[in-house]
């Protein structure tokens, strides 16, 4: 968090607050702020949902979400206070009148010293998004008067491919300027990935060899334990491709190799996100096949909610390059899938290795060093290196210098989403992403949803649960005299 001041005052109204996200990740979230006394005084929140609860039914409800999904005690006493603050609303999304009570509870609730910020929150299934923008626009919910702010907040999946992220971007911009759209992309709020940018330009030892000249590649990867879990119905529309990587992946990626911005401000570091991601190289169809794998795992068209015959992708694996001047000839691998292995987020260097000459006696090929960046679990970052191992002949060893987030400077309860909702309600764009990096992502993986479209795999399931996805991954880095790194 950049400043340790409690945020401007709010009313944050959410879309869809009887939902997962609101009871699993938002609400915890806000409790963490308010426990760091970074919410203001009379900030409250209206919530607006199908379910039919009523206040106090709604409130019953939280306080039994809190006690399954907080555990800090601390929090947890916090989480129950601020229910109190916390109001209902039942209704369709589609339906004008839920607008018009809420222009109603919003008032009174500013009879009650309720902040006149509205900070509205979609939470919501992807299909409402155009239409809680439009019902809120009609409402004049939307217009900004005198110095007081109405925001949008708006969570992915944005859109579904190229042209609905394109058709949602002009929808809400028909109702909101793009100052008051705020794109979320989750993994921007955890802390590591905020790191990256400090990480290479705050240190003068890397970023001189942070090019084509040192780096041999770059992994980026994203392996989960979990399945679909309650999903499916999301999930089998969506697929491995889309849920990730035109949004987690290429923020990674796009951190990892753009360039150093002017200065650290929301337009200039966008800027230079959206630069480098015009530079990845959109691949022809013979490269969609060559260069894409793709994996469903088994068990999966057994989960509920999951078509039978489903061909949807649980497992991606992209080899990507980039067209300019630092990238040139540097492959990308990125992966992510579920029912993997182990869960881990890392981006890993690896540099290109130094001549053998000197050390012609050792058997073995001298390993590379490798930059190892740890987004989650274990947070940090560390350097493999070799040593001479101790003895009378001169053989290597690879040794690790590793640097812990839990050991320098604790760890505080966190689900990604306080630096978000903080800087939503600050009006700092610089975790957000503006329309244009949204179409860019998905312009680049569009080549690739039209080649896996047409050519439906007959292959699958082929992976096991707890593997590390199917073969045709291995083969994708292998095939380069590369490896996947564990
Ligand atoms: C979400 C995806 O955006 O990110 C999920 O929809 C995925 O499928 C999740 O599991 C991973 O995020 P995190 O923060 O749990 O690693």
């Amino acid at each position: 968090m950049k400043q340790h001041t409690a945020a401007p005052p709010c009313t944050l109204v959410i879309f869809g607050i009887a939902g997962d996200l609101v009871k699993r990740l938002l609400y915890p979230a806000i409790c963490n702020l308010e426990s760091e006394g970074l919410l203001d005084e009379n900030f409250c929140i209206v919530g607006v949902a199908k379910e039919k609860y009523t206040n106090p039914s709604f409130r019953a409800q939280l306080i039994k979400d809190v006690k399954a999904f907080i555990h800090d005690p601390v929090i947890r006493k916090v989480a129950i206070k601020l229910v109190s603050r916390v109001y209902y609303i039942s209704g369709d999304f589609s339906d004008s009148k839920v607008y018009v009570t809420l222009k109603n509870k919003l008032k009174t609730l500013e009879t009650k010293k309720a902040s006149q910020n509205y900070l509205f929150y979609f939470a919501a299934p992807p299909e409402f998004m155009t239409i809680i923008a439009s019902q809120l626009g009609k409402a004049k919910l939307l217009t900004e008067e005198g110095d007081y702010f109405r925001r949008i907040v708006v969570e992915k999946p944005f859109g579904h491919d190229l042209a609905s992220a394109k058709q949602l971007n002009q929808e809400l911009l028909s109702v909101a300027s793009e100052n008051q759209i705020f794109r979320i992309d989750h993994f921007l709020g955890k802390e590591t990935v905020q790191n990256i940018m400090a990480f290479r330009f705050s240190n003068g030892l890397f970023e001189p060899i942070w090019n084509r000249l040192y780096i041999d590649h770059v992994q980026i990867s994203v392996t989960e334990t979990l399945g679909v879990e309650a999903r499916g119905n999301y999930y089998d529309h969506v697929g491995a491709l889309r849920d990730m990587v035109p949004n987690h992946l290429f923020q990674m990626l796009s951190l990892i190799t753009m360039e150093p911005p002017i200065a650290f401000t929301p337009d200039y570091i966008q800027n230079e996100k959206e630069k480098v991601l015009q530079a990845v190289q959109l691949m022809t169809p013979e490269q969609v096949l060559a260069q894409t794998v793709r994996g469903q795992y088994e068990g999966y068209r057994l989960e509920p909610d999951v078509a039978a015959d489903s061909s949807t992708e649980t497992y991606v694996a992209l080899k990507l390059h980039l067209d300019n001047w630092r990238w040139l000839h540097v492959p990308f691998y990125l992966r992510t899938g579920k029912k993997l292995k182990s869960r881990t987020s890392e981006i890993i260097i690896q540099f290109k290795s130094g001549p053998a000459a000197l050390f012609n006696s050792c058997k073995k090929d001298i390993p590379p060093n490798l930059l190892r960046i740890y987004i989650q679990p274990d947070e940090g970052i560390s350097l493999q290196f070799n040593a001479k191992v101790p003895g009378p002949n001169l053989e290597l060893g690879q040794v690790d210098m590793k640097f812990k987030y839990s050991d320098y400077f604790g760890i505080k309860p966190q689900t990604g989403y306080e630096t978000i909702l903080y800087d939503c309600m600050c009006g700092d764009h610089l975790l957000f992403k503006k329309a244009d990096m949204v179409e860019t992502e998905w312009a680049l993986v569009q080549p690739i949803l039209d080649v896996w479209s047409a050519l439906t795999p007959r292959e699958f399931p082929n992976y096991p649960q707890a593997s590390w996805g199917p073969a045709d991954a291995d083969e994708l880095i292998q095939k380069d005299g590369r490896a996947w790194i564990l």
